[in-house]
């Protein structure tokens, strides 16, 4: 049995095995689920359940803690990670009120077919008596759904976050062991589901400042008993400012683009640039992401094949486009058999980057010296554009 403090516990499941989240994000340290049981005087609350491939974990360590009933399940989020127990908890507990907002009730409904008269619905700020503890709901939409919220204990001053500051990190400790570690993770995370969402995170983080938090226990990975920790690189992460590195996703098929690559990383690294390089066809999409956080620069390396941009390289733009980072400038270079239209299919994949796109680099078959010599321009322009927004030290 795992305690925080005093009558509050950890009931999740920990996945050691899981490789692979939404079929799209490599999970190379595993995940965990958290849930955790409030026992109050008078009545008993668990936050989030877990993962449904591991409800058998958690309803074994709700036995463990011994608890007869359970009063309310504090639903902080309808993705079925936390989720996907409720249905087989509220069976087992025929008494439990699943307690969420009004936008969760409605995705739970949708998603679990958790019948309508099972519900509270809780105001952001609202409070519930546990007794001789209180929850306070607090609303963090776009967290990254838009339902999100936590949960503060007051007594204790614990915010059980959700999603929100979490990492994917199977870990047996309970709490944070090794910051460095726990930050590589947490950043991964946040490059993977929360970065598009950077607007809303600096709004939630303002709302948690009125708060006495000592720890922060989120849904996934281990909990922060230093919270300044993790809410400072978040505030690194969501500000404005990035760094004087340009991200350099490629794929090559006969060399030529590879050429191009190694060519202009060089020129790069000679300017004083850093360089963050990924051959896409065996790149963990989770590092690409990281790398995504604060780099002021993309370039993507893309060959023609099939009359069009490499699907490698065009995948790469999409996932760039999803993830919406503070990316301020990009570019293509590209080689061709015949014809291209890599650059400018490249360019329709990427709307939702804000960023000043700088003149592409286009070769006919291998690349020759008056190819180098563009690319060399490609990385003057870059450096000057990185001095323009101040980031040359
Ligand atoms: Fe961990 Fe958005 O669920």
């Amino acid at each position: 049995m795992r305690q925080l403090k005093p009558d509050v516990y950890f009931v999740g499941a920990i996945d050691w095995d899981r490789r692979l989240f939404d079929e799209l994000i490599p999970l190379p340290d595993g995940t965990s689920y958290n849930a955790y049981l409030v026992k109050g005087s008078d009545k008993v609350a668990l936050l989030d359940t877990v993962d449904p491939t591991k409800t058998d974990v958690l309803i074994e360590n709700l036995i463990k803690t011994g608890v007869e009933k359970i009063d309310y399940v504090i639903a902080h989020h309808a993705e079925q990670d936390h989720s996907g127990s409720i249905p087989d908890v509220l069976t087992l507990y025929p008494d439990a009120k699943v307690v969420t907002n009004l936008k969760c009730k409605g995705m739970l409904i949708d998603l679990l077919e958790i019948s309508e008269d099972r519900f509270i619905t809780v105001d952001d700020g609202e409070e519930l008596s546990l007794g001789d503890k209180t929850l306070k709901f607090v609303y963090t939409p776009w967290v990254h759904w838009p339902e999100t919220m936590g949960t503060y204990l007051k007594e204790d001053k614990i915010f059980f976050s959700c999603d929100f500051f979490g990492s994917h990190f199977a870990t047996s400790g309970l709490f944070v062991e090794d910051e460095s570690v726990v930050y590589e993770a947490a950043k991964r995370y946040y490059a993977e589901i929360m970065m598009p969402f950077r607007g809303p995170i600096k709004k939630n983080l303002e709302k948690l400042e009125s708060l006495d938090i000592e720890m922060i226990a989120t849904s996934h990975g281990p909990i922060y008993d230093n919270p300044g920790f993790i809410v400072d690189a978040y505030k690194e992460w969501v500000s404005d400012e990035v760094k004087n590195e340009v991200v350099l996703a490629y794929v090559s098929m006969h060399n030529s683009t590879r050429k191009m690559v190694e060519h202009f990383v060089e020129g790069l690294i000679e300017r004083g640039i850093a360089v963050k390089q990924f051959d896409l066809p065996v790149t963990d999409i989770g590092e690409l992401a990281m790398s995504l956080v604060d780099a002021a620069t993309i370039v993507i390396g893309a060959p023609t094949v099939l009359a069009g941009v490499h699907p490698a390289a065009g995948y790469a733009a999409m996932l760039a486009n999803a993830l919406r980072p503070k990316t301020r400038f990009a570019s293509v270079i590209s080689s061709y058999g015949w014809a291209s239209r890599g650059p400018e299919q490249i360019t329709n994949l990427i709307p939702h980057l804000k960023v000043e796109l700088l003149s592409p680099v286009v070769v006919k078959g291998s690349p020759k010296n008056d190819d180098f010599a563009a690319l060399d321009k490609l990385a003057d322009n870059i450096l000057c554009k990185h001095k323009e927004i101040g980031i040359v030290g």
